[in-house]
């Protein structure tokens, strides 16, 4: 049996995606979503989520910030591209349906498959500043089945490390169908591209760090933060020759100013710079680059009650689309 479609304002693929507000926005969240989100607008019907249920669960014992980095998260996606009055975007609290449809999935979702998801076992392990040994945390993905699902989305743009999620959707909706009707397709997961680079400190960016260059920081910070990254090791005095491949330096070169590449190549190998003006100069490329959105962001940041608005608006168009699949939901299921 064929799967029910959804009434569909276009002929586009749906998109959904969506991110959690835990923090400010950085080149990670800019490289390894947002680009590539701004390209995906023209040619699908997209929904663009700021996850703040998903942020709550590791955010719980204060949950203060959440507001602020919500409106944070919104100037951002905007000041990177995202038009609202081509995507749908909103905040997941504002549509309530997610918590029912994450609900009528945790009746049947087996305990196992959520202890055995990796992302799961990798949070707890690597995460020790947060108590994450909770009910909520354990059903994450459950929540983000349901946020796929609720809008049938065709493709759900993610970075690697989210594929077990999608995978774990997928078994989602197979067991929904299989328990009461068809209802829901399979989605692909679009896995991103992400360009190789690293934070500050040599490891991955994340806020947790304390290594990221965030979107909204100033021509000075970005420029301080670019002086202190790590550099070939093997590179201690000036007269020491370099390895380009394994700097991290070199690899923003190659992101944010491909054309400097040789040349910052040729020097490094033939010891002919050093890494302290190597760096400098870095700093000053990045913060060109960063500029537009910088001041972009800024300009939104000034009017909130716009921002919200946009939420809003957005809130009730996704609201639509969810009460649909809710209503669908319940019949099949036998609720009243
Ligand atoms: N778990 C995702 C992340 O941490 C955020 C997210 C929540 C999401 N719901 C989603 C991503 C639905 C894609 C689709 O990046
Ligand atoms: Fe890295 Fe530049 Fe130093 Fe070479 S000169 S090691 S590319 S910082």
């Amino acid at each position: 049996m064929k799967a029910e479609s959804r009434s569909k304002d276009s002929m586009k693929n749906r998109i959904l995606s969506g991110m959690r507000p835990t923090g400010p926005l950085h080149l990670g969240h800019l490289f390894g979503a947002l680009d590539n989100w701004v390209k995906l607008q023209d040619k699908y019907d997209c929904f663009f989520m700021i996850a703040d249920w998903h942020a709550m669960m590791s955010e719980y014992e204060d949950p203060s910030k959440l507001s602020r980095f919500t409106i944070e998260c919104a100037a951002d996606w905007i000041a990177c591209g995202i038009d609202p009055e081509k995507s749908t975007v909103f905040i997941q609290s504002h549509v309530k349906e997610h918590l029912e449809l994450y609900m009528v999935f945790s009746n049947f979702v087996p305990l196992g498959w959520l202890e055995r998801c990796p992302t799961y076992k990798e949070q707890l392990r690597e995460i020790k500043a947060r108590e994450l040994h909770t009910y909520a945390f354990l059903g994450y993905p459950v929540l983000q089945a349901a946020d796929i699902l609720m809008y049938k989305a065709d493709i759900v743009p993610v970075g690697k490390d989210q594929v077990p999620h999608i995978e774990l959707t997928n078994d989602i909706a197979e067991k929904f169908n299989s328990l009461y009707g068809s209802m829901f397709s399979p989605i692909k997961p679009l896995l991103t591209k992400i360009p190789k680079f690293l934070g500050t400190d040599g490891r991955k960016m994340s806020k947790s760090y304390d290594n990221s260059i965030t979107l909204g920081d100033t021509e000075e910070i970005i420029k301080k933060k670019c002086s202190s990254m790590f550099t070939d090791p093997e590179r201690i005095k000036l007269s020491d020759r370099g390895h380009p491949e394994k700097c991290n330096v070199y690899a923003y070169y190659n992101l944010f100013k491909k054309e400097c590449g040789p040349k910052v190549y040729d020097y490094c190998v033939k010891a002919k710079a050093g890494c302290t003006e190597c760096k400098k100069n870095l700093g000053g490329i990045v913060s060109d680059y960063l500029t537009d959105i910088r001041h972009k962001r800024e300009e939104l940041l000034k009017d909130k009650d716009k921002i919200r608005s946009i939420l809003e608006k957005g809130g009730v168009k996704a609201g639509k689309a969810a009460s649909e699949t809710m209503d669908k939901v319940k019949k099949a299921i036998g609720l009243m």
